[in-house]
């Protein structure tokens, strides 16, 4: 019998706790990258979310973010536009900080690499308090683009992330692999 994507691609995951600080649960998914068949179809299902949401750009959040976004942009057809770490970009840049499990952290979006009409899905590949990607969307929103979406690999339900999404970006539909 076919398994259903979800329950495949979880098997390639892998739980490591306390990792990189105490108290975080962290999802080491380099198996998942690493089989070509598995990584396939989880660029497929990010692009299938993409054509849902009838998006004109991707855009992939530094570090991780960037192993999905790029692909997803590639299979989508799309362009990609990426949100670095603060310091990286040249040029005006919007900036946001944002709160992380562990610590703080800040974003920044090349001032002029959206257009406004521009209907954008975020992709990242953890969706764990929703900090990081109210940060992203509130970039892609000051660059005067809308967000459509956001879609990520997988999502630790018990740190109710979505429903920060759901309330804060209100409405925007937020999708998990
Ligand atoms: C991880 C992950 C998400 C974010 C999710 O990135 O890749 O971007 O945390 O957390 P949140 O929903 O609580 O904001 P991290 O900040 O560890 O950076 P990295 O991708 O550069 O390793």
């Amino acid at each position: 019998a076919m398994m259903p994507l979800a329950t495949w691609l979880a098997g390639y995951i892998r739980d490591v706790p306390d990792h990189p600080y105490p108290g975080v649960l962290f999802k080491d998914y380099a198996s998942l990258l690493a089989d070509p068949r598995a990584f396939t179809a989880l660029v497929d299902a990010l692009a299938d979310v993409c054509r849902h949401r009838e998006a004109t750009m991707v855009v992939g959040l530094e570090a991780r973010g960037f192993l999905l976004g790029a692909p997803v942009a590639v299979r989508s057809g799309l362009g990609l536009a990426v949100i670095r770490k603060s310091g990286k970009l040249p040029g005006r840049a919007f900036r946001r900080v944002y709160e992380l499990e562990y610590g703080t952290d800040e974003f920044e979006l090349q001032c002029d690499a959206l257009r406004p009409k521009d209907r954008v899905v975020v992709v990242d590949d953890v969706l764990a308090t929703g900090g990081t990607a109210l940060a992203a969307a509130s970039l892609v929103s000051e660059a005067g683009a809308d967000v459509v979406g956001v879609a990520f690999m997988l999502e630790l339900v018990a740190l109710s992330g979505r429903r920060r999404l759901a309330r804060d970006l209100d409405g925007v539909p937020v999708d998990a692999v």
